[in-house]
């Protein structure tokens, strides 16, 4: 047989360091790593990107260190598959944890890697997409281990507002290493398969002597239904990966570009006929927030970020006439879409996002008020309304709202009133927009009238009857401007696009500064 020419043995040799860097950890723990039914790294970046387009950095990046016997594991790529590619033909660069190699976890080699594709990340203004899978810090690393974990927070940080910077938890996040994908915007969970804790169940009985698993610990429903940490739980990897390429659909690239606009089959002029019969007359009714959100949105679509979490707020993307937007929406449904710590935080963080990725914000506003009592007193209400309250204030994306029926107090002014510069406030003829509730208002100002009344019970009827025919309707509120028009609800769609496109080149900005101190 002919011999290889030496530049046919380098290419050859070549091809077998590549082989070598793709097979990772080797079989047996590939197959282990199937085994607890999960996919590897290179498999997840395969089905997260469009087909063919990752292109590989550092395949032949080792680690460097000679103690408790690493010297003889060495593996090409180190534990993190890092690179860039498309997804829907826009460029994002990734990383993916392999945890077949010593678990995922993050020694040196592995946190330089990382930082290298988050800096170009942030030079080259595209998404970073970390798919989390590790051990944590790499014990026989020591602390050059937390140094590497501190680099990557800090490009977080950095990155944090220029770029959408989105982590899917697929397997073990434990320690400090939870506080990467915590900095992040979006942090998508698998059901079963994937945990986040700061200590783990070990520790935690320990300390406070609890019992309790991983999943009830740290598992994506926890996350997603108490925590709030996680925005969006699946049941599937390959749910979470479509998940994210959809979500990438609504955002921009970075802070400098505007959402891509997407051509769009659903008529702009579009009346939804049934939205003038779907809030309930009696103002005590609930009824589905979402439902009307899917009545107005391009073809009913509505990606809901944080769906489980403090569910009496709905935030997500959608969009209209082919424009993305984020929307938030008081929930009648639950707790009767009264605003309290968790609702507030959740949306105040979802604003900031959009304001952030020039998203113009939707709202959809029926809104008793605050909620009272002194769990959500003592738990600091005044400083969660306040971040509501500051992020709608310092948001200079367009901002529509539309109140649908109550918009009672100060949740009035939070929810995006005309005060605190919403660019274009609807309301439809159900609003009730006033200090307070009607029964409320009354029990408050003719305390006396009451007590000295014949029948206190057929006074207080008359009264509220009274005070709802003055207040509880939106043409006071109209008749001062800070409604700018008065719709029918079928209306909405189109007055949304078209007051959507009015404001296309809206400019407005904060003094400057280094930045607010919003109320954390
Ligand atoms: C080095 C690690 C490792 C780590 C796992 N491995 N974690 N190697 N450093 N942190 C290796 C194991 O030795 C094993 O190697 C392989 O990964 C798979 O691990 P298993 O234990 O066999 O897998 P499994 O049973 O699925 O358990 C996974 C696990 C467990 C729950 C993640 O490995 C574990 O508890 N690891 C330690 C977690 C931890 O305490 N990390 C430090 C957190 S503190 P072989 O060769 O057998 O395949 C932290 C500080 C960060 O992260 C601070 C940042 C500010």
């Amino acid at each position: 047989m002919k011999e290889q020419s030496s530049n046919q043995q380098k290419i050859t040799q070549l091809h077998e360091l590549k082989a070598q860097s793709l097979r990772g950890g080797g079989l047996e723990r590939v197959e282990a790593q199937h085994g607890r039914g999960r996919m590897t790294a290179r498999e997840r970046l395969d089905m997260l990107l469009d087909r063919g387009s990752f292109r590989e950095l550092d395949a032949f990046v080792q680690h460097r260190t000679h103690d408790f016997g690493l010297e003889n594991q060495r593996y090409l790529g180190d534990s993190v598959v890092t690179g860039w590619g498309t997804i829907n033909s826009r460029l994002v660069y990734v990383f993916s944890q392999d945890f077949t190699v010593f678990g995922g976890s993050l020694g040196e080699a592995h946190a330089e890697k990382i930082c290298k594709i988050m800096d170009m990340a942030i030079k080259n203004g595209a998404p970073l997409i970390g798919l989390n899978d590790s051990g944590g810090a790499r014990i026989q690393e020591g602390v050059i281990s937390l140094g590497g974990y501190a680099d990557i927070f800090l490009r977080n940080t950095q990155a944090s507002g220029v770029i959408p910077q989105i982590s899917a938890i697929m397997g073990p996040c434990a320690g400090g290493a939870v506080y990467s994908p915590a900095l992040t915007d979006f942090i998508f969970m698998v059901r079963n398969s994937s945990y986040m804790f700061v200590t783990g169940p070990d520790v935690v009985k320990a300390v406070t002597r609890e019992d309790v698993s991983f999943e009830d610990l740290g598992g994506a429903d926890v996350h997603a239904e108490v925590s709030g940490v996680c925005h969006v739980a699946s049941d599937t990897e390959a749910e979470t990966l479509y998940l994210i390429r959809k979500l990438l659909t609504y955002l921009p690239q970075n802070n400098m570009e505007d959402p891509p606009e997407q051509e769009n089959s659903d008529d702009p002029f579009r009346m939804a006929e049934e939205l003038n019969n779907l809030a309930p007359d009696d103002s005590s009714k609930p009824y589905d927030m979402k439902d009307i959100i899917k009545l107005i949105v391009d073809q009913g679509e509505f990606f809901e970020i944080h769906a489980g979490y403090a569910a009496n707020i709905v935030v997500g993307f959608a969009r209209l006439g082919g424009h993305a937007v984020g929307v938030i929406a008081n929930q009648p449904a639950v707790l009767a879409g009264v605003l309290d710590i968790h609702s507030s935080e959740k949306a105040a963080r979802f604003i900031r996002f959009c304001d952030a990725f020039n998203i113009p914000i939707v709202s959809f506003v029926d809104v008793p008020g605050f909620l009272p009592g002194t769990v959500q007193e003592h738990g600091g209400i005044i400083r969660a309304g306040a971040k509501l309250l500051f992020a709608y204030c310092e948001a200079t994306v367009p901002k529509l709202t539309v109140i649908t029926r109550k918009a009672y107090g100060g949740a009035y002014d939070v929810m995006s009133s005309k005060h605190i510069r919403g660019d274009l406030n609807l309301a439809w003829p159900s609003a009730e927009i006033a200090v307070m509730g009607p029964e409320g208002a009354v029990k408050i100002i003719f305390r006396k009238e009451l007590a000295q009344a014949e029948d206190p019970e057929k006074r207080k009827a008359e009264l509220v009857q009274e005070y709802r025919e003055k207040f509880a309707n939106p043409y006071i509120a109209a008749s001062r401007g800070f409604i700018d028009d008065v719709i029918e609800p079928r209306e909405t769609r189109p007055r949304l696009i078209n007051g959507l496109e009015m404001l296309a080149n809206k400019r407005d900005a904060n003094p400057p500064k280094k930045h607010g101190c919003i109320p954390l």
